[in-house]
């Protein structure tokens, strides 16, 4: 997979991009990056990215020719990329969208900068992606946050390769719940014990009891990701027999 960005600080990325799982990855060739200077495309001796937005108001602009300058040469290179522009106004990024990207054999991210981008330069995206319902200052950090979550679903990235199925969210064997409890040495911390049933080296008895550890914990924390859950019958019983005798308790705000 080849992962490129286009932003006026392609500096900010070597760094996230050389460390830990990620560098490992990139190192071990399962991934390839390269983050491009979009001042690279422009003409003038200031080389020029941002302008006052027609029709007045607060802050600058993206200018459309750069952007599109560096877009043609890019996909020129071949082969076609599937674009993503960062913008609040875009698709709340996902587990789902982190894995339908992984399987994408070459992404392009534009980040934007300043008070956003000229309208026309969207006309190469193939989507647009949102980080979530507050505005960041580029879409650098986006376009990080986006690649760690696509880079730790390509097979071996993770060293374990089951390990990215069962997590919070995820749609392989974690069925769209949130990740179960999971506890280390020492068994009893300060008084607080692990659940006997994890100590018992009975692997279908601790399997039973993480996937109704996740089903209570996602009733609890994010009843809202029950209905696209992948449940059984009975999972969907128990789920409303639980969100039931949770109405009126204190709440638990949660958090795993
Ligand atoms: N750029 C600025 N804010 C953003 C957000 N919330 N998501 C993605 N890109 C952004």
């Amino acid at each position: 997979m080849r992962i490129e960005t286009l932003s006026v600080f392609p500096e900010m990325f070597e760094p996230v991009m050389s460390t830990s799982i990620l560098g490992r990855a990139r190192r071990m060739g399962l991934f390839d990056f390269h983050a491009y200077d979009l001042r690279d495309w422009t003409h003038d001796r200031h080389r020029t990215v941002d302008d006052a937005p027609f029709g007045g108001g607060q802050g600058m602009l993206m200018k459309v020719e750069p952007i599109a300058e560096a877009l043609d040469d890019l996909i020129a290179r071949g082969p076609r990329p599937h674009i993503v522009f960062f913008t609040p106004c875009g698709t709340p990024f996902s587990q789902k969208s982190a894995e339908r990207l992984a399987k994408r054999e070459r992404v392009l991210f534009v980040c934007g900068r300043y008070e956003g981008i000229d309208e026309r330069a969207y006309a190469y995206a193939d989507e647009r992606i949102s980080l979530g319902d507050y505005v960041l200052t580029g879409g650098e950090l986006a376009a990080m946050v986006v690649t760690d979550a696509v880079v730790r679903l390509i097979p071996g990235a993770l060293g374990d390769e089951m390990s990215s199925v069962d997590e919070s969210f995820s749609t392989g064997a974690g069925g769209g719940l949130l990740e179960y409890a999971q506890y280390t040495r020492p068994a009893d911390f300060r008084g607080e014990t692990v659940p006997e049933v994890l100590l018992s080296g009975d692997h279908a008895k601790v399997a039973a009891w993480r996937r109704s550890n996740a089903l209570e914990r996602t009733v609890a924390w994010r009843p809202d990701l029950l209905e696209g859950a992948d449940l059984t019958p009975e999972e969907r019983a128990r789920a409303a027999d639980l969100l039931r005798a949770r109405e009126g308790a204190p709440k638990d705000e949660g958090g795993c």
